[in-house]
Parts: C-alpha cells; sequence; structure tokens
C-alpha cells in the first residue's frame, strides 16, 4: 500500500477517459421541438441552423432576434408567441459555434464573420431590400452593431435595418465586468484544453445562475437545455476561439460605439438592471451619456443579465410599444 498513488492514478486514467468522451445529453422535447421547426443554410460551407415563423396578417415587419453567449436562439422562446403576434416573419439563426450550427475547431471565430452570417441569412431568404428590425442581446447586441456600422456606411451585402432594439450586453469595454470563468477560457493559454475539457452541467449552471436574478433562477430543465445546446457538436472544445469577441469589443469599440452614437436608425435599449456583467448604474449611465438619442427601458429591480427569459412579458411589452412608436 506503499505507493497508494499509482493505484489511484490507475483508477483516475480510465474514469478521466470515460468523463473526457461522456457524449452531450438527449434533447429535451421542447429542444427537440425547436430544432425540428428549424432549417438550415450554408454559409462557407459550414450548416447555420435557423428558425423562422410567419406570423400576423396585415404587417409586412420583419424581426430578427439574435442570441447572447453561450446559449442560442432559444433563448427567444418565451417572447417568439408575442413576436409572431405582430410580425409578418420573425427569423432567428444560432451563430456559427452556437446552438444547432457547426462548430468548427481551430476556427477564427469573430463578430465580423457573425456579422456576415446574418447578411448571408438575409440573402438567402430573399430579404435583402425589406426593412429588418433587429432586436439582440448581450453577444447578438455587438453583432448588431457591426450590421448597424455596415449599413450606415452602406458597406457592400449590408441589410437594410429599420430599427435596433439592444439589450444586456458588453456595449461599452469600460463598464463590461466578464465572468471569471470568461477569463479564464479567453486567456487560458496552456491550460485551455483542459479547462475547456472539465467544463461540465455542474459547472455550466452556477456560471449561468449567477447572471440570473435570485427570483428568476432557470429550472433544471432549462438549464439542461442551455448545456445541451452548447454541448451539441463539442461545442464546449470552441468557447474559448469565441470567447475572443471580448478582445474584438475592446479593439473596435469606437467603430462599434460610434455606429450608435451616428446612426439615424431609432434605438431602444431593454435592460435588466441587476446584470452583474454590465452592472447598475455605471451601465445605464454611460449608455445615457453617449447614446442620448436612443429611447431605454430599465425593467424591475430583480431582473438581472437575461431579460427575455426572466421577465419575458415585460421584454415583449417593451419591445412592442418600441415598435410601435415610430
Ligand atoms: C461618426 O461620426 C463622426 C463625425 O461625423 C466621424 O468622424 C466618425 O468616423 C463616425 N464613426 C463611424 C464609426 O462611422
Amino acid at each position: 500500500m506503499k505507493e497508494w498513488w499509482i493505484q489511484v492514478g490507475l483508477l483516475t486514467v480510465p474514469l478521466l477517459a470515460v468523463y473526457l468522451n461522456i457524449p452531450p445529453p438527449n434533447l429535451s422535447p421542447a429542444l427537440f421541438a425547436w430544432r425540428s421547426t428549424g432549417a438550415f443554410f450554408t454559409f462557407n460551407e459550414q450548416q447555420i441552423s435557423y428558425r423562422e415563423s410567419w406570423g400576423a396578417v396585415g404587417s409586412s415587419d420583419v424581426v430578427i432576434p439574435l442570441h447572447g453567449f453561450p446559449t442560442s436562439s432559444y433563448d427567444w422562446y418565451k417572447i417568439w408567441e408575442g413576436l409572431t403576434q405582430r410580425f409578418h416573419r420573425i427569423i432567428a439563426l444560432d451563430f456559427i459555434g452556437f446552438g444547432f450550427s457547426d462548430k468548427p475547431r481551430f476556427h477564427r471565430y469573430s463578430i465580423f464573420e457573425q456579422a456576415s452570417i446574418v447578411e448571408a441569412l438575409v440573402s438567402h431568404l430573399g430579404l435583402i431590400d425589406q426593412k429588418i428590425n433587429i432586436l439582440s442581446h448581450d453577444y447578438g447586441d455587438t453583432v448588431a452593431q457591426e450590421l448597424l456600422y455596415r449599413y450606415d456606411n452602406r458597406k457592400k451585402g449590408h441589410i437594410n435595418i429599420g430599427s435596433l432594439c439592444l439589450s444586456n450586453g458588453g456595449i461599452f469595454p469600460e463598464t463590461h465586468h466578464p465572468r471569471l470563468i470568461q477569463k479564464l477560457l479567453k486567456d487560458g493559454g496552456i491550460f485551455l484544453p483542459i479547462l475547456t475539457r472539465l467544463m461540465n452541467f455542474l459547472f455550466f449552471s452556477k456560471g449561468i445562475g449567477e447572471v440570473f436574478g435570485p427570483y428568476t433562477q432557470p429550472s433544471e430543465a432549462e438549464y439542461w437545455d442551455m448545456w445541451t445546446a452548447l454541448r451539441i457538436n463539442e461545442g464546449n472544445l470552441v468557447v474559448d476561439s469565441i470567447l475572443q469577441y471580448i478582445n474584438q469589443r475592446r479593439k473596435h469599440r469606437d467603430r462599434w460605439v460610434e455606429a450608435l452614437t451616428n446612426t439615424s436608425v431609432p434605438l431602444h435599449i431593454i435592460y435588466g438592471p441587476l446584470d452583474p456583467v454590465n452592472p447598475h448604474p455605471e451601465f445605464m449611465e454611460q449608455y445615457k451619456k453617449l447614446i442620448p438619442k436612443s429611447t431605454f427601458t430599465i425593467l424591475d429591480d430583480h431582473i438581472s443579465h437575461y431579460p427575455q427569459l426572466e421577465d419575458p412579458t415585460g421584454f415583449r411589452n417593451t419591445y412592442l410599444s418600441f415598435i410601435n412608436s415610430f
């Protein structure tokens, strides 16, 4: 028994091998239904998942909701029905590296590419001349800012933006406080291959729980759906590359903030004030100062970083009154 550590080692190796090869969880019926009502289109040989619904007769308005990190278009499931009552078409995609879309390894994920994917989808659906309302959250806010920059500067292939409604996102690097896990994964260096593989459900749900308010925590089933959507196509192995968006925001800060400052497109922001990533009142003070033309809504005190999931009714009503205001 002197060399107990050899025994421990011999036991650990197979356990670790099993752990590292745990397949992603099965899709819940809800997530399965979400995927089976969706479709794919091809962008640079990658399959991009999207979902489209046709709604209100008598309206020709189109809305494209853009999801956040590290989740997927499934973030919009609670307000989807509400959007169909106001819009003619609702189109939501999973960004490359997220949800049901392809998640290539050794790929340089970037906000610029995600914006090009949105443009390609709009073109694929024959909507390039149509006015598009963008509704965005978190990571999606940054993609929306790049789309707005291209639209206002009439870049080739740009979409026509009719309005933009942002929600809790790291619009200003100076008021953005990424979670420890985001920093570790972003700058993990040689530990990355270990970190991305050790990330498991408990770790993940704890991290996500911290960015939801105390009274609006996800249910166990909702945590599993978020985790499943991340694990599909080995998405856990590409989060470090996707997280480079934090550096991209810093590098292109002026381009993306000025896109908001300079635009004449109607702007609104829906903000959950308990957000630890973009804290109150620091964030909104900066927003009001730099983007005074934008209207804004601050939701109840206990709503945090995922307002469309934490307060879907408040979120939807606020969004629809913005849409009906211009
Ligand atoms: C915003 O407007 C200013 C002043 O006209 C201009 O110098 C700047 O380049 C514009 N920024 C962007 C990102 O278009």
